[in-house]
């Protein structure tokens, strides 16, 4: 059930990337997709950026749908900054039970973090929150990281 809807979800994201290449627009366009097409609580990006005031790399709050969350996450940090320091997907089944999750809304229960990749670096992370515990697993695994490598196809700058 879970790969027809990310088969279906795929051939949307083809669709709605193609011919377009600003990062920013394809992340909001993106975002908007999956929270609509599957409901999850927050969707959204963050993306690897130096922050000017410290010059110290971090992820950076990029273009995302649901509440209103945090701008900043260091390397190594909850789970965005984990998927970007172990360079691949993770998933938490319950938010609770992993150390240093950031909590930037009470109703989050279970998570994915997705990293996107450029020239072998990591270049932004998908996340995904959902107000279920349980909800995701290797098959969203294995379909978002094909997501996240047509984004990476698509977008010429970060
Ligand atoms: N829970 C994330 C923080 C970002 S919000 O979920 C949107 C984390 O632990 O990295």
């Amino acid at each position: 059930m879970k790969q027809a809807f990310y088969k279906e979800l795929l051939k949307q994201l083809a669709a709605l990337i193609d011919g377009e290449s600003d990062m920013v627009a394809i992340m909001a366009n993106v975002s908007a997709l999956i929270k609509e097409q599957a409901g999850h609580h927050w969707v959204g990006f963050y993306i690897v950026r130096d922050n000017p005031a410290t010059n110290v790399r971090e992820l950076c709050l990029g273009p995302f749908q649901g509440p209103v969350a945090c701008y900043r996450i260091g390397y190594g940090k909850g789970v965005c900054g984990t998927a970007w320091a172990r360079r691949e997907t993770v998933v938490v089944p319950d938010v609770e039970a992993f150390p240093g999750h950031i909590a930037c809304s009470s109703l989050s229960r279970s998570e994915i973090v997705v990293p996107v990749f450029k020239d072998d670096e990591v270049t932004a992370v998908l996340d995904i929150d959902s107000a279920e515990p349980g909800t995701f697993d290797s098959t969203d695994a294995q379909y978002l990281e094909q997501a996240c490598m047509m984004i990476s196809e698509a977008v010429k700058s970060y």
